[in-house]
């Protein structure tokens, strides 16, 4: 039995920000990255709130936020008595609100409900659509899911103009997380034809747009695409999770810092081969949908071996025509500091819980011998 539901409304294109003129008589808090204020683009989002409403702006989210932010969040949200938080900016702005509103009604028993507007401004982690929330404990070096239909925003906004500013490598980083989560949703063990679709459709729309939005960051037209990229795969990965890549990125990005496209985006080619598992079985069903996905896009995939062949080579020349690194060595990343962490590295993903979902069920050596094949 599967139960498919969705609780994001969602508004996209370049009038989706007029959802905010009807908001009335809330006390409001935003909560978003210093970029956002300091290149005065909060503005697109604040001027179009009555003033019948009262305001809060937190503006303090880093990459990967850590726990000291969310509880000082929480508490400036109680403290204004938000009846409603609006989240604008990448995923550590959104996962960050999504856990301050969460445990805020936890921890000072707060009965009423606080809506949840999330308004992405990169094209990456689809977090307006996902019950998750990823969380750092920076002095333990780790990453936490938080998973909750709780978190799941009410209205998600997906206005392209807000991606527009986002440099050539955030463009590409974030565009290859959604990649990332594409295939790890096909291929999950609870993968079914509605979580397919979703996926289907926005691996196509990657392949389709992402060279272009990198190369002109301001083709507002594949900045859509990518935009909607992102929400499909995220309403593909919230229906069937995610997998191993997920599992070690989260545990990796905890103690080396890589942004988290960039680091998903080093370790792929080597979970395909892995999930593929073609010594074993030629016939694998990841194997198969791995092929499957190459045959969208045109990729020669006349029998799975050839088709995860085609799929490989296609990410490892994307990857370069985006210029990013192909291995933690290129990425800068030493051999000892590598060695020092890859054992803790290999047991927190095997912890992880999206690495519940993967098609092959991994041990510590097998998280070992795909990060070695990754250092490069
Ligand atoms: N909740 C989920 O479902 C989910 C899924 C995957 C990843 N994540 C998490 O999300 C986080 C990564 O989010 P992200 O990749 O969106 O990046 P991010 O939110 O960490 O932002 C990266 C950088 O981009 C900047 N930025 C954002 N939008 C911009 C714009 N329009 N113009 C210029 N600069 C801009 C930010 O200021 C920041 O410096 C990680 O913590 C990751 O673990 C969450
Ligand atoms: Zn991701």
């Amino acid at each position: 039995m599967n139960k498919i539901r969705f609780k994001t409304e969602i508004w996209s294109g370049d009038n989706a920000l007029n959802a905010l003129e009807t908001i009335n008589q809330q006390h409001i808090f935003i909560v978003t990255d210093p970029f956002m204020v300091e290149s005065g683009k909060i503005e697109s989002i604040t001027a179009k709130l009555t003033d019948q409403n009262e305001l809060k702006i937190f503006s303090d989210i880093v990459p990967d936020p850590p726990i000291n932010k969310i509880i000082s969040g929480m508490t400036a949200l109680n403290e204004f008595n938000a009846t409603m938080v609006i989240a604008v900016g990448g995923g550590s702005a959104i996962d960050a609100a999504k856990a301050m509103k969460f445990f805020a009604q936890r921890v000072f028993k707060k009965q009423e409900t606080i809506t949840f507007i999330a308004v992405p401004t990169t094209s990456g982690t689809g977090s307006e659509v996902t019950n998750f929330s990823v969380l750092t404990d920076a002095e333990a070096g780790v990453k936490y899911p938080l998973v909750t239909d709780d978190i799941l925003p009410q209205v998600a906004l997906l206005d392209a103009n807000l991606v527009k500013t986002a440099p050539q490598n955030i463009t590409a980083d974030t565009g290859m997380d959604v990649l990332t989560h594409c295939l790890e949703a096909y291929v999950s063990i609870n993968a079914t034809d509605f979580s397919d679709s979703f996926a289907e459709k926005a691996f196509q729309l990657v392949f389709e747009n992402i060279e272009k939005v990198s190369r002109n960051g301001d083709d507002l037209s594949a900045r859509q695409k990518m935009h909607h990229a992102s929400c499909l795969a995220g309403m593909a990965f919230n229906l069937a999770n995610l997998g191993l890549n997920h599992g070690i990125a989260h545990a990796a990005g905890a103690k080396f810092h890589i942004p988290h496209g960039r680091l998903n985006t080093i370790l792929l080619p080597q979970i395909i081969k892995y999930n593929a598992n073609l010594e074993n079985d030629l016939n694998s069903t990841a194997a198969q949908k791995y092929s499957h996905l190459a045959k969208l896009i045109g990729l020669s995939a006349s029998n799975p071996r050839i088709g995860i062949r085609s799929l490989t080579n296609a990410i490892c020349q994307l990857r370069k025509k985006l210029n990013m690194p192909d291995s933690f060595h290129n990425y800068g990343l030493t051999k000892e500091t590598f060695n020092h962490y890859k054992n803790d590295i290999a047991q927190a993903a095997l912890r992880d819980g999206t690495t519940k979902s993967n098609p092959r069920k991994p041990n510590k050596e097998d998280v070992l011998s795909i990060l070695d094949a990754s250092f490069g």
